[in-house]
């Protein structure tokens, strides 16, 4: 599985602990960035982490900010991505088998890595139940086109 990962200031250490939980699984990680302190914005780490997922070139994706807000409702504002902002591992598991989830956000200011990485393991383990679950997925992406 290909996935891309990115994060603005407020999750850079996230990220890297993120990608080492990644690193369990059978996956090619990509990380878009950022690296530093330097203040970013965060609508243009999930821009890229998205494009990713809607072009194909990743599976999934991970966003990170200080707080999961604001790189969660970037990434929702572009068309085919589904992302959850998860703080807890029951959540998260459901943002697969219900929602099928193809982007998973947390935030760096407000997670531990240990319950981060519980978080992870369970969203990269998870999968998408399908049945009636796909009629509801159906009908949250037509809502793109109205
Ligand atoms: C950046 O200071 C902060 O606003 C961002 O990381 C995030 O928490 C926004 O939702």
């Amino acid at each position: 599985m290909k996935i891309t990962i990115g994060s603005d200031h407020g999750a850079v250490e996230l990220k890297e602990e993120v990608k080492k939980v990644l690193a369990e699984f059978d996956v090619e990680i990509k990380d878009v960035g950022t690296f530093g302190k330097e203040s970013v914005d965060y609508p243009d780490i999930a821009e890229k982490v998205c494009a990713d997922v809607v072009s194909g070139a990743a599976d999934r994706g991970i966003v990170l900010c200080g707080t999961g807000l604001g790189i969660s409702i970037a990434a929702n504002k572009i068309k085919g991505i589904r992302c959850a902002l998860c703080s807890d591992v029951y959540s998260a598991k459901m943002s697969r088998e219900h929602n099928n989830a193809n982007v998973l956000a947390m935030g760096g200011r407000v997670m531990g890595f240990g319950p981060a990485g519980e978080i992870v393991r369970a969203w990269m383990t998870t999968e998408f139940a399908g049945g009636r679950h796909q009629r509801r997925i159906d009908k949250m992406m037509a809502l793109e086109s109205k």
